[in-house]
């Protein structure tokens, strides 16, 4: 690491392999209170993510080289000395203080057992980060069917169906991840969201912003901000469901279509994709400036997992924002059939309603919040 006389300490920061992970977890780093160069972080990470470290950077026109405020280090991944991700690091690279993300959360230990402090961080947000920990301990798991209520949280009651939890929430096998998450939370100097069962909580954000205007090459050369320039303001529905989420190629061709028959420009962010859309629409594959877009003025309405949750902790997140903030409103009534973490369970939604949903919904928060940069 390369050092200058002006760095007080060293900060390891090992996020999870996603986009959503990597980018929330620099921006941590970037908004911490502090004498400006006073701590260098270090991100830890595999060879395949560098280039997304490295443009996350760039956006944000941090430098990686020469004195910088951020380095980057890697493992090999598949591991070649056995260890998990981040652990030889932190042995090797002896920081002042590690930041883990939550799925490594076994660093916690390797941080313990050097005598180096250590937080967790999650990109999810506190709302369903506590409501998942309290089902958690009620004892869900292995539950098939039916209906919970969240427990010890505030009216309005939140009730979701089994379908809709976590995966990790739906597993049978207790013995997994979870259980060893908890203690590795109680362990660690504290989680960067809001949870009682840590022993301090650090509220952080909010991350994902717009880019800076003096990164220059902020949004990347991305064509579609051409693209909206020449849209008129508030004409462009926005589709982004995240790296994570796969859907089924048939369910695509029906939300094509379904855009198509809506009559209005879209902008749409896809994984992958074969098919020609009309020319209203834009479809790009892989990465978009998120962030960018969501700040663009020709955005009129968004689609994205708090409205079309598919996977891990959205329908939770769902439910915040259409029951607690009360700012929103479900993409699919109650009763349009099942919803569900797992993709095979999912009941196909047809162009039609989604055309009808699209013309309902018209609905996006006004800045980023947790951003989804698609980029995996
Ligand atoms: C449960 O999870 C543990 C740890 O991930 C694994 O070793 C074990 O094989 C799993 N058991 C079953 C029955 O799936
Ligand atoms: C990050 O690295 C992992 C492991 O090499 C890889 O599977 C994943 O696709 C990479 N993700 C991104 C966004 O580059």
């Amino acid at each position: 690491m390369a050092s200058s006389p002006a760095i007080q300490s060293k900060v390891l920061l090992v996020p999870f392999f996603a986009t959503s992970h990597i980018s929330p977890c620099i921006d941590l780093h970037l908004t911490e209170a502090r004498p400006p160069g006073a701590v260098e972080a270090t991100v830890v990470i595999t060879p395949a993510n560098a280039s997304v470290v490295r443009s996350a950077l760039a956006r944000r026109a941090v430098p990686t080289s020469g004195g910088a405020m951020v380095q980057v280090a890697m493992y090999a991944f598949p591991a070649v000395d056995g260890l998990p991700p981040g652990e030889s690091l932190i042995r090797d690279l002896a920081p002042d203080a590690v930041v883990t993300d939550t799925h490594f959360f076994w660093n916690v230990d390797v941080a313990a057992d050097l005598g180096v402090p250590c937080a967790i961080f999650s990109p999810i947000g506190t709302f369903p980060t506590l409501a998942t920990s309290h089902l958690a301990l009620a004892g869900v798991h292995g539950a098939t069917g039916g209906v919970v209520t969240v427990p010890r949280f505030p009216s309005p009651n939140i009730r979701i169906p089994i379908t809709e939890l976590p995966e990790f929430l739906r597993s049978s096998n207790v013995s997994n991840r979870w259980a060893r998450i908890m203690p590795a939370r109680k362990k660690c100097l504290g989680l960067y969201v809001r949870n009682g069962y840590v022993r301090r909580a650090y509220f952080v954000g909010p991350l994902s912003l717009p880019p800076l205007p003096s990164a220059g090459a902020s949004t990347d050369g991305s064509p579609c901000i051409d693209w909206l320039d020449t849209k008129p303001a508030r004409s462009v529905v926005y589709l982004c469901f995240g790296s994570l989420t796969h859907m089924a190629e048939a369910q695509l061709h029906e939300v094509a279509l379904g855009l198509e028959a809506y009559g209005k420009p879209f902008l749409w962010v896809v994984r992958e994709w074969r098919r020609q859309v009309g020319d209203r629409g834009m479809v790009i594959i892989g990465w978009a400036p998120q962030t960018s877009i969501l700040a663009h003025p020709a955005r009129m309405a968004c689609l994205c997992s708090s409205t079309w949750p598919m996977v891990v902790e959205q329908f939770i997140t769902e439910r915040f924002v259409t029951q607690v903030l009360a700012d929103g409103q479900r993409m699919w009534p109650e009763d349009a059939g099942v919803r569900s973490t797992r993709s095979k369970e999912n009941q196909f939604i047809p162009a039609k309603a989604v055309a009808r949903a699209v013309a309902m919904f018209i609905w996006c928060p006004e800045g980023p919040g947790r951003g989804e940069e698609q980029g995996e």
